[in-house]
């Protein structure tokens, strides 16, 4: 991917969005951030959209994208980073306004901003990149129903689109984070929902992931460094799918004492 194109980058006002929006505006690419909530990212040169922009609604996106690419050109990155947490339920008390936001945002949000920006990448048949954000909860299982669901099927549409797109140029990959310290999830410890130890210990490093590891990450798959690889997820998580099942034989083992 060049440095003459542009970036898009979805939720990156927080997160893991800002701090990739972070990292590749300070390698010197031209990043325009959106979001539904939009802040502007201090300390860097990401170029904020200013209008809020809900990658939910078909109508603001489609809108959205050709005014992006009128005032900043054509865009040959994208990363679908807008996303919002599953809520923890049992599953008589899942409520489906709170299912179809979850999937509405998460699943509908990523293909219909993949779509609209993939078309134009393919049709111009320049080098595109798209990554898009999923996560360990669409790989295994958990009290969060349409979440799983949801990012489950961003891991399937991520293989279809990088079918559909491979022949003009087009590579499309996803990421799964494991349980990343953004603001988001501090609050959640914060506030005692989550609890850091038992988030932490299933993983083999026994640790959370950090934002700036995701985005690099990201940044390598959108990059030229990357350029035979299309279709895949690539986790990013500090070794929680390799680590989890261990609970099952007593848990994982601690590291020698020096
Ligand atoms: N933090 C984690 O532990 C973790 C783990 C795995 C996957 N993820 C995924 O990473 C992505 C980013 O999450 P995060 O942790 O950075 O969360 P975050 O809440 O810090 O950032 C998400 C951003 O998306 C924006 N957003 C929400 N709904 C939107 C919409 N409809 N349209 C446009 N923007 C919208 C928010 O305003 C926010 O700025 C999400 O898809 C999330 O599911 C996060």
């Amino acid at each position: 991917m060049s440095v003459d194109g542009t970036i898009l980058i979805t939720g990156g006002s927080r997160g893991i969005g800002a701090a990739t929006a972070t990292l590749l505006a300070n390698q010197g690419h031209r990043v325009v951030i959106v979001d539904i909530a939009p802040e502007p990212l201090v300390g860097t040169n990401a170029i904020l959209w200013p209008a809020p922009f809900d990658v939910a609604s078909e109508a603001a996106v489609v809108a959205g994208i050709a005014d992006i690419e009128k005032a900043h050109g054509p865009i040959t990155g994208l990363v679908n980073a807008a996303g919002v947490f599953g809520k923890m339920h049992t599953i008589d008390r899942v409520r489906m306004e709170q299912w179809d936001r979850e999937v509405n945002i998460d699943l509908r949000g990523t293909f219909l901003v993949a779509r609209s920006v993939g078309i134009g990448m393919a049709k111009r048949r320049q080098h595109g990149a798209i990554v898009n954000v999923a996560s360990v909860a669409g790989m295994t299982s958990g009290p969060i129903h349409a979440y799983t669901a949801a990012k489950a099927g961003v891991i399937q549409i991520t293989q279809t689109l990088a079918a559909e797109w491979g022949r003009s140029g087009v590579r499309v990959n996803a990421v799964s984070p494991g349980f990343t310290r953004t603001a988001a999830l501090e609050a959640g410890i914060a506030s005692g929902a989550l609890n850091k130890d038992l988030l932490a210990r299933p993983t083999a490093m026994n640790r959370l992931v950090e934002p700036m590891e995701v985005a690099q990450a990201i940044a390598w798959l959108l990059s030229p460094q990357s350029s035979g690889v299309t279709g895949i997820n690539l986790p990013v998580d500090a070794g929680y799918i390799a680590g989890t099942t261990w609970a099952a034989y007593g848990g994982l083992p601690d590291a020698p004492r020096s």
